[in-house]
């Protein structure tokens, strides 16, 4: 790691950073991956599947990609298609859609360097890849990439705890139940996500809205740094005071800057807490609206409480689900009377640990359906709720009999303390600020089983969208931003981060990797400039 450590020691030595080290040129134009792998310890002349590689971006590309990389780890670490384990691996995505891309193979990296001779061969052989940590992500291409590299994550599990116990470094191989698991034993947990199988690089790169996000704001306003392998194979670490620009990109502009080998998150005291979920029947859903918005506009009285609130269709009946939650042992809190005194036909809240609330919701998310999410934010409105509610129920009337269909229209509050949470080490790209709270966030989120029913469920979808952004410009309370981590395919993310953040973030994505490796090698997921399909139904 040649490169990595004399980089490391002209900071270190303060002798100032050389000329290919500034501003405008991290990567310097004339840039040699040839030579970068030999820093790397790997020698091209003398991997048998390179021989002859002259031209690049030959059609055979993946074929000498996935050949080198297995004459490289190993058939432990490369699995070609057709390999022993291929279609396990594949299998074991959430969403039928990304389960159904077949890539040339999957590499399973085991340290940075691997990762950072991964980017580089990809380079050289021109060869697409697509990074994948909990495979969460439902549309296809997010963490999957037909015909080229996927990059598996899950051999990088290690969690280590800082001596003063304040930062748990976390590589991107864990999903949250690993995490919370292994930080409960010191009463200790990180701010992630809410389902146990959900993997710590999507969700935090997207922003992470976790149950403590009231209390500490979101996953991505809680990373004390990040080490990344940038599209030049160097493991660099991002935060406030090193490559600050940088950090500031990875907190929520997704897969655009590099690849994460590391989270460095800090940590929170947390024991046992409280929370399940509670049933509610059409009757009781003015009274359910009414606790939401409460809570919502009300979040700072008692930031220990949170709260998802689902409406749902199933056998022709129409549910609502509130999940709630307190971050003490307290099953009686007062700022959750409001809704546990509405009348619920299931309640499953109680006093538990984090990890095992995680495991109930991971229980009504299974794996093999078709999928698809979709957000929208607006601004917080008590009537305005009402009519997602509404406008969702009309237009999943036409899908109901979609077989094994289950719809459901998912509302949280982006509340005050939320977006006070953003500002801090100097801020996030995501374009939303406490002048704009509360806000009001729609996820769609739908399953099925037939292909042949996805043209109609996806319109219905397009279809809520369409007719409640354009109710909430007549009523002034449109909002552009569009939470990553539950968008669609169809929608244009980092564009409705705003055009001046839109703008820096290309402009340190353009500083950090120059030549686009992580828009054009790595193709899959929100880029920089629009929808990954520009083609809404
Ligand atoms: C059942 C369910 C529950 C959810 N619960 C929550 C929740 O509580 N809070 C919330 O905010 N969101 C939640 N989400 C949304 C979730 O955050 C996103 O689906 C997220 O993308 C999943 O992350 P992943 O690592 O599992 O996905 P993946 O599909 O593996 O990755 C998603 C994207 O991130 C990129 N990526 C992943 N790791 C890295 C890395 N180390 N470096 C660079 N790029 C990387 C991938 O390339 C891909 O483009 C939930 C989703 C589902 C399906
Ligand atoms: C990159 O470096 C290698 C090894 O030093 C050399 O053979 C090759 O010509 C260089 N490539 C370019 C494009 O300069
Ligand atoms: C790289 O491998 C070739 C072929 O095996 C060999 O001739 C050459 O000396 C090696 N170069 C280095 C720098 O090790
Ligand atoms: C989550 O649910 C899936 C599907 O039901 C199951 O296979 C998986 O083991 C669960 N994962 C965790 C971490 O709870």
């Amino acid at each position: 790691m040649l490169r990595v450590a004399s980089f490391v020691s002209f900071f270190l030595l303060g002798v100032g950073v050389p000329h290919v080290w500034a501003q405008s040129t991290f990567e310097p134009t004339d840039f040699n991956v040839t030579e970068a792998l030999l820093d790397n310890g790997v020698n091209v002349s003398a991997i048998p599947a390179l021989e002859g590689l002259v031209t690049r971006s030959s059609p055979s590309a993946c074929s000498i990609a996935c050949s080198s990389l297995k004459f490289l780890f190993g058939s432990s670490n490369v699995i070609i298609q057709g390999a022993s384990g291929y279609d396990s691996f594949t299998d074991s995505y959430w969403s039928v859609q990304q389960a159904s891309v077949d890539p040339y193979c999957i590499f399973k990296p085991s340290k940075a360097l691997d990762v950072s001779t991964l980017v580089l061969i990809s380079r050289l052989t021109q060869c697409p890849f697509a990074v994948r940590s909990g495979g969460h992500a439902a549309f296809a291409g997010s963490s999957s990439i037909q015909g080229g590299i996927t990059v598996a994550l899950e051999k990088m599990k290690g969690l280590t705890l800082s001596s003063d116990k304040k930062v748990a470094a976390i590589r991107p191989g864990n999903l949250w139940y690993d995490v919370y698991t292994q930080l409960e034993s010191q009463n200790l947990a990180v701010i992630g996500g809410r389902v146990s199988a959900i993997g710590v690089g999507g969700l935090t790169l997207g922003g992470g809205i976790s149950f403590f996000s009231n209390i500490y704001g979101w996953a991505c306003d809680n990373v004390a740094s990040f080490e990344v392998v940038s599209a030049s194979g160097l493991v660099i670490t991002a935060s406030p005071t090193s490559f600050s620009d940088l950090y500031w990109a990875l907190r929520g502009g997704g897969n655009n800057f590099g690849i994460v080998t590391k989270f460095n998150l800090q940590t929170i005291s947390q024991g046992q807490m409280w929370g399940g979920g509670r049933l509610h029947l059409e009757t009781e859903f003015p009274a359910v609206i009414d606790a939401f918005h409460n809570l919502g506009i009300n979040a700072a009285q008692d930031p220990n409480a949170a709260q998802i609130l689902s409406f749902a269709y199933a056998q022709g009946t129409k549910f609502a689900s509130a999940d709630l939650q307190y971050a003490k042992p307290v099953a009686d809190a007062p700022i959750l009377a409001e809704y546990m005194a509405i009348p619920a036909i299931q309640d499953t809240t109680k006093v538990r640990s984090l990890a095992d609330l995680t495991v109930q919701f991971n229980a009504s998310n299974p794996n093999g359906l078709r999928e698809t999410y979709w957000a929208v934010t607006y601004k917080l409105d008590k009537d305005f709720t009402t009519f997602v509610k509404d406008v969702f129920f009309e237009e999943i009337a036409a899908i109901a009999d979609a077989a094994s269909l289950i719809p459901a229209a998912t509302l949280q509050v982006i509340t005050s303390p939320m977006l006070e949470n953003m500002a801090k080490k100097g801020g996030n790209p995501l374009g939303i600020t406490t002048a704009d709270g509360p806000l009001l966030i729609l996820n769609l989120n739908m399953m099925w089983a037939n292909a042949a029913d996805d043209t109609r469920i996806l319109k219905a979808n397009s279809n809520i969208v369409k007719r409640t952004v354009a109710e909430a410009e007549s009523r002034g309370l449109a909002v552009d931003y569009i939470y990553m981590n539950y968008a669609s395919q169809f929608q244009a993310v980092v564009p409705s981060y705003g055009a001046t953040n839109q703008a820096k973030l290309k402009s340190i994505a353009k500083k950090y990797d120059p030549t686009g490796v992580f828009q054009e090698l790595q193709p899959g997921y929100f880029k920089l400039d629009g929808a990954p399909n520009p083609n809404m139904p």
